[in-house]
């Protein structure tokens, strides 16, 4: 465990079938104007509008709404959500929704008091901390992947540009003060959304865990929660009623990606840079943009991160390493990986999603590469990959 570095995640959670119930101690802790945050109604289809309106009417809040926050969020959606806060002098802010209900509820907490700032190239192309005060944010979380409950993350979309942008906040005031996670809430989910959500975990477990060479602890723990979402995933398409599945699912979700197994390690974020790059061009389900770019990626760097690449292999896929070369072993891994996401129904070619070989420019053009993994892509490797999974 080589490195220097801090922890610290002040996200509370509540899990179970009772969570809900902790509602009302979180709101008496806040102002009475609370702005109500969700997407395109799932929630008043699966009743948990009407729950939570109802736990809102006891504690005596005063509720405005804003709704319709869109999968992949933008930033148009961003400024009429501005609007709507600073109309109801919102005190507080609870999401309830997937990722992007989270994520745009967390840019919108620094963006309500941050007066004419332009919101896009201050948070999302200077990654510039919010200077003004920010409101409270809490989440209930209706769909398990992107870990938004438990981080600072925000994900924005400029659709004009084609530019999907990413800011994890580094004060950890933006992250949730608390998050609400019964699994049952995310039954309702279509497959689609389900295997996506779960591919994203997962993804998110690879991109910690491909980086550096030291004995670290945090492959330890990346390789269990590995293991774990792959069990799940297999017992939750066999029967998505499954409770113990779907909660594990969930309590992996908030552990791939709430800081914990980033601790001593650089992570390399590539197949999200590319997703999210497939996501400005496309508009496509975010899980979806990285199962599609993942294996090509893969395989252009296994050979610089060899003995990772085996280690996987052998822990989290239960390869037999006997009569194989290192190569051969790590080759088996991927090939393992890849008949998971197979039986899993990803979408395993950005054709699927709507690009083509006419896209590769902008694809290319709204890739950021970043250093931390072990292989510095350049441009023309960005391309490679790009190409290779159409
Ligand atoms: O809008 P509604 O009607 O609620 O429908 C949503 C949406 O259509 C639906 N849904 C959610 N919960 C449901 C449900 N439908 C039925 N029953 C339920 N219980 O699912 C659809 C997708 O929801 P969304 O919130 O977009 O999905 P997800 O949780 O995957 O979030 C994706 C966003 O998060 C960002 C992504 O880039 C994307 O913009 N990410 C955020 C991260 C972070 N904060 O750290 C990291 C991730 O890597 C990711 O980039
Ligand atoms: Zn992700």
């Amino acid at each position: 465990m080589l490195g220097n570095f801090s922890y610290c995640n002040p996200t509370k959670l509540y899990f179970g079938e009772n969570a809900l119930d902790n509602l009302h101690t979180e709101l008496k802790k806040y102002g009475k104007n609370v702005l109500l945050v969700y997407g395109g109604g799932s929630i008043k289809k699966n009743g948990l509008y009407d729950a939570v309106m109802a736990i809102l009417k006891d504690e005596g809040k005063n509720v405005a709404e804003d709704p319709g926050v869109m999968p992949n969020p933008t930033i148009h959606k961003l400024y009429e959500g501005v609007e709507i806060a600073r109309r109801h002098n919102a005190e507080f802010i609870l999401a309830v929704g997937g990722g992007s209900v989270i994520d745009y509820s967390k840019a919108l907490c620094v963006s309500v008091n941050s007066g004419d700032d332009d919101l896009w190239e201050k948070y999302f192309i200077r990654f510039e901390e919010p200077t003004c005060e920010t409101l409270p944010v809490g989440a209930i979380l209706t769909m398990a992947g992107t870990g938004s409950e438990m981080n600072a993350g925000a994900v924005i979309t400029h659709p004009e540009k084609k530019l999907k942008m990413g800011h994890v906040f580094a004060d950890e005031k933006i992250m949730p003060r608390f998050s609400i996670m019964n699994p049952r809430y995310t039954m309702s989910l279509p497959k689609y959304q389900m295997v996506a959500g779960i591919y994203d975990i997962f993804n998110h477990i690879c991109e910690q865990y491909f980086s550096g060479a030291d004995d670290n602890t945090s492959d330890y723990l990346a390789e269990g929660l590995m293991r774990s979402v792959i069990k799940s995933s297999r017992d939750a398409i066999q029967d998505p009623q499954n409770y113990e599945a779907r909660s594990n699912i969930m309590w992996s979700s908030t552990w791939a990606l709430n800081t914990l197994i980033s601790r001593g390690k650089s992570g390399d974020w590539m197949v999200h840079m590319l997703g999210q790059s497939v996501g400005g061009v496309t508009n496509a389900t975010h899980g979806m943009t990285l199962a599609a770019v993942s294996l090509p990626y893969y395989r252009f760097i296994m050979d610089a991160g060899l003995p990772k690449f085996a280690r996987f292999a052998q822990t989290v896929w239960n390869v037999d390493p006997s009569g194989k070369s290192e190569r051969e072993l790590a080759e088996s891994g991927l090939a393992a990986m890849e008949s998971w996401m197979k039986e899993l129904g990803l979408v395993l070619s950005l054709r699927e999603l709507g690009a083509s070989e006419a896209s590769l420019d902008d694809l290319v053009n709204g890739t950021v590469v970043l250093g931390g993994g072990y292989k510095v892509l350049s441009k023309d490797d960005v391309r490679k990959v790009f190409a290779d999974s159409l």
